[in-house]
């Protein structure tokens, strides 16, 4: 072989290199998401799984950070620079302005081909969709509005399940007299705000709740109720530990399973803590509806919205993975590790635990009347502005025990007005 023939078979050597090495490349799906608790990356691991099985490859881009803070700022940082993940947790109305920048892709064929209409709640289906298209696939339904409670603590001190408000500052009351923590609880902005989200469906009830949070009406905002919320915030906050700052949910649940205090206020992404632990639902554990919201459902819906792509083969897996999120089998796993509902609506619901089945049942009751609520502190409800907005005054309130309540109500208002 002379020089140029050798020359000639490296070339066309080389040239076939790009060719096999495309038909190499199974697609790639990078997730960007913030399960990364214990029981959350359970939960994740069954999708990373399946999309695997299908024989994609999964990057995980996992934030740590509960609540999604710090995933969605690194979300904004990579779409800034042009090069957004694939899919990302992204909530809400947030959908609808990544929606308006042009950056979701629409998944018309993989949802008419599963029939996504017909498996989802329109109410649902509507979040997902931006400008009648899907640009997001929704995974699970979480309930906020959950109070944890180890029973055995609960016995050891002689404190009563609560219903109301009074009788759970009763058993806060018990259970501090007798050595433990009653509330345990992490000091975060998105913990301190699923605290008082909780306070104000229960003192200001759906309609209140709707008007304050959904409609940001200036009325419900600043009115007396309002106040009663902050003022009972502040009294709650004396039976949460003082060393709580930066906290995450994970270790404040872990100190109700353990059984140094007796209870939690947090959705039931907190059951995916028990569940890892081996622990039974309705025995080692209870979970009651949030004293006073009993017939009211906060819902936080999880899901993953998909960004536009180039490569043919990143495409296929992200239609894969679309595809996955809906699928029984998928649906049963995940959100048996999650702690949350189906969000497909023909599930088995006898392949769940106690509190699951309760949170169905639950679920359907307040569906028929006003009692379905999104979650302001779980990006369900208003812009990411304005809910940083109320974190902003709700946190600060809670870390100075001195804060004046009435003064809390006036700069929630006007941050929210700011805001929008
Ligand atoms: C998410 C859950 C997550 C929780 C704690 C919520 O906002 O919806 O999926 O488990 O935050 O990080």
């Amino acid at each position: 072989m002379n020089a140029i023939t050798r020359l000639a078979a490296v070339i066309s050597f080389a040239s076939l290199l790009p060719l096999s090495a495309v038909a190499a490349d199974p697609g790639t799906v990078e997730v960007l998401h913030w399960w990364t608790s214990g029981g959350e990356a359970k939960a994740v691991e069954t999708l990373k799984e399946q999309v695997k099985k299908d024989g994609f490859v999964w990057k995980d881009n996992a934030v740590a950070g509960g609540g999604g803070a710090a995933a969605m700022t690194v979300l904004k940082t990579r779409a800034i620079s042009g090069n957004p993940p694939a899919a990302a947790q992204i909530k809400g109305p947030d959908i609808q302005e990544w929606g308006a920048l042009g950056l979701l892709t629409e998944l018309d064929d993989v949802s008419k081909a599963n029939h996504w209409d017909a498996l989802l709640p329109k109410q649902v289906a509507d979040i997902m969709k931006y400008d009648g298209h899907y640009v997001a696939v929704p995974v699970n339904i979480h309930r906020v509005n959950w109070l944890w409670i180890n029973p055995q603590v609960f016995e050891k001190a002689g404190a009563k399940v609560p219903t109301t408000l009074d009788e759970l500052f009763a058993a806060a009351d018990t259970l501090k007299a007798a050595g433990f923590t009653a509330f345990a609880h992490g000091g975060q902005p998105w913990q301190d705000s699923t605290v008082f989200e909780d306070l104000a469906l229960s003192i200001l009830g759906n309609k209140g709740y709707h008007a304050a949070f959904v409609e940001l009406d200036e009325q419900a905002l600043t009115g007396e109720k309002m106040v009663e919320v902050f003022k009972t915030l502040q009294r709650l906050g004396t039976y949460m530990d003082p060393n709580r700052a930066g906290r995450d949910w994970n270790i404040a649940a872990a100190e109700v399973i353990s059984g140094k205090a007796g209870m939690q206020i947090m959705g039931d992404w907190a059951k995916s803590e028990w569940t890892a632990a081996g622990k039974v639902a309705g025995k080692d554990y209870l979970c009651v509806a949030f004293p006073g919201t009993q017939g009211s459902f906060t819902y936080n819906i999880d899901s993953l919205a998909m960004f536009k792509l180039k490569n043919e083969n990143d495409i296929k897996a992200q239609n894969d993975l679309a595809k996955v999120a809906l699928e029984p089998e998928f649906q049963t796993v995940f959100n048996q590790n999650k702690g949350s509902l189906p969000v497909r609506q023909d599930m088995d619901m006898s392949l769940f635990d106690a509190c699951t089945q309760k949170s169905s049942v639950d679920f359907k009751d307040a569906e028929k009347g006003n009692g379905l609520q999104p979650s302001m502190a779980h990006n369900m409800a208003t812009s990411l502005a304005v809910q940083g907005a109320i974190f902003d005054v709700v946190t600060n309130f809670l870390n100075d025990p001195k804060a004046d309540p009435a003064t809390a109500v006036k700069q929630l208002s006007s941050a929210i007005k700011s805001a929008k």
